[in-house]
């Protein structure tokens, strides 16, 4: 007799009691597999409501992982598609997260390819420097190391809510300056020339702003903010620090402890995420995709 198995379906939950608006965990969905519009519709609603999500047991090819990404709008090369360095991988638009060089030997460390890797270890949403908004993130663990190398993340719309009402008086109708190169020369890689920091042009964003998708306000501020509008530079910088230390709480963290097979998605535009020292002689293979705001990608190919 043939039994009918009913298709799985999806569930999200809450990592913590702690905080229940902040990273769900998702079961019942298989991420190599093609995804049915109504998946793709719930992992959009749980992403607006948690700004996280976090899956277990997902270990992906790499045309698994782009095609996965594709889903949920165009992809973005990151920094690569201006400074046409080459690539390791099948597709151009995977992003290397981790210390291996394109051979797949782990890099040395005075490698350039760690400055990345470092400045990732500063609290900052991705690709907020350039023009063409960007929306979710997602990595996928290959390789991670025993110990160290976790990732956290922030909740930039809970660190709104509390954010004491001076504050918020203060950085409201503000835009901040963000910069390409301001987190590696705070790392003191700073030997940038006038040809490549033109390259790059810092973009002004607002320093609080409305989700999209779930309509509360964010408060927007990372290591790439270099400058304020209406501050000098020190006070900016020191504006931009005292709303990094707020919104950085263990109150508004959730830290990732990677087991080979994670796939974790998030909003960049409702949190921010920094990795975790680790012993950098240990290989650690992350991949991530990007997507762009729908829209802003229109518009530039219009
Ligand atoms: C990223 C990132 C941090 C990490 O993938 O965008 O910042 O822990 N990763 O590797
Ligand atoms: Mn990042």
């Amino acid at each position: 007799m043939d039994v009918k198995v009913p298709p799985m379906s999806i569930t999200i939950q809450p990592v913590s009691a702690q905080h229940p608006d902040f990273v769900g965990v998702v079961q019942g969905v298989q991420l190599a597999q093609p995804l049915e519009p109504s998946v793709v519709a719930a992992i959009d609603a749980g992403m607006d409501h948690y700004g996280v999500l976090v899956f277990r047991d997902q270990p992906l090819t790499q045309s698994e992982q782009i095609a996965l990404a594709r889903h949920f709008g165009p992809l973005d090369a990151g920094l690569r598609k201006a400074t046409g360095a080459p690539t390791r991988f099948q597709h151009e638009e995977l992003i290397d997260i981790g210390n291996v060089k394109l051979d797949g030997a782990v890099a040395d460390r005075s490698d350039q390819k760690l400055i990345g890797v470092l400045a990732n270890q500063l609290w900052h949403s991705d690709s907020t420097f350039q023009d063409l908004p960007v929306k979710y993130s997602m990595l996928s663990a290959v390789v991670v190391p025993d110990s160290g190398a976790d990732t956290e993340w922030c909740d930039l719309r809970a660190a709104w809510d509390d954010l004491p009402r001076e504050l918020q008086t203060l950085v409201e109708g503000r835009t901040a300056q963000h910069s390409a190169f301001h987190s590696r020369i705070l790392l003191g890689d700073d030997k940038y020339d006038a040809a490549q920091l033109e390259r790059f042009p810092p973009v002004d964003r607002a320093l609080v702003h409305v989700h999209p998708g779930s309509g509360r306000k964010v408060l927007f501020a990372s290591v790439h903010c270099q400058q304020v509008s209406g501050m000098t530079v020190p006070e900016g910088r020191l504006l931009v620090q005292e709303l990094l230390e707020h919104a950085t709480q263990r109150k508004y963290v959730y830290r990732h402890q990677w087991q080979v097979g994670d796939y974790v998605m998030w909003d960049n535009r409702a949190t921010l995420h920094r990795g975790r020292r680790y012993d950098l002689s240990v290989r650690r293979d992350l991949r991530r995709t990007t997507t762009l705001e729908r829209w802003a990608a229109q518009a530039a190919a219009a």
